[in-house]
């Protein structure tokens, strides 16, 4: 059985067309050799799946707890055996200021693995150095999406 690569090769044109199993297999191998710290970045429309991608991660590095969206908390940690997981869904920030107030300057540079939906509202305040990855609707599949990685 073939896999798909963890990385599209030359990622800034590869495009993954996923079904919903295929990107959270993709989300789960990912997770299992992600090491912390790590920032990673998820963008894409509502319904891109986003959140959905994120549970995959997340069961890959090891969290054994229920990953929900943390739409309106904005914050959810999770431990996991290798470090922290914060995972933060930044839509209902008004201004990247806002960040201050859940912490994000110690969760961005504490040794956790970080992951962040709706990485646009915070502008500058994203680190260079993370993983950035996009989810895009397939114009012709409703049900498959298209990964870029990297
Ligand atoms: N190929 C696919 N990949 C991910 N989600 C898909 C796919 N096809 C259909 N879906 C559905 O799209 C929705 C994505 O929701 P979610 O992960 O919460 O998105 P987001 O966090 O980007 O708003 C889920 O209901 C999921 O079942
Ligand atoms: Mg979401």
């Amino acid at each position: 059985m073939s896999h798909p690569p963890i990385v599209p090769p030359l990622a800034s044109h590869g495009r993954l067309a996923c079904s919903e199993s295929e990107l959270a297999e993709w989300g789960t191998r990912f997770g299992r050799v992600a090491s912390a710290p790590l920032l990673v970045t998820i963008s894409g429309e509502l319904g891109a799946g986003k959140t959905t991608l994120v549970q995959a991660i997340c069961r890959g590095y090891g969290v054994t707890e229920d990953v929900t969206s943390p739409t309106f908390a904005l914050v959810h940690r999770y431990d996991a055996p290798r470090s922290p997981v914060y995972h933060l869904d930044l839509y209902r920030i008004q201004r990247p200021s806002e960040l201050v107030n859940i912490g994000w300057d110690e969760i961005s540079t504490s040794y956790a693995l970080v992951i962040v939906e709706w990485p646009e509202r915070a502008g500058e305040l994203i680190p260079a150095g993370h993983v950035p990855i996009d989810l895009e609707h397939d114009q012709v599949h409703p049900d498959r999406r298209v990964l870029l990685a990297g």
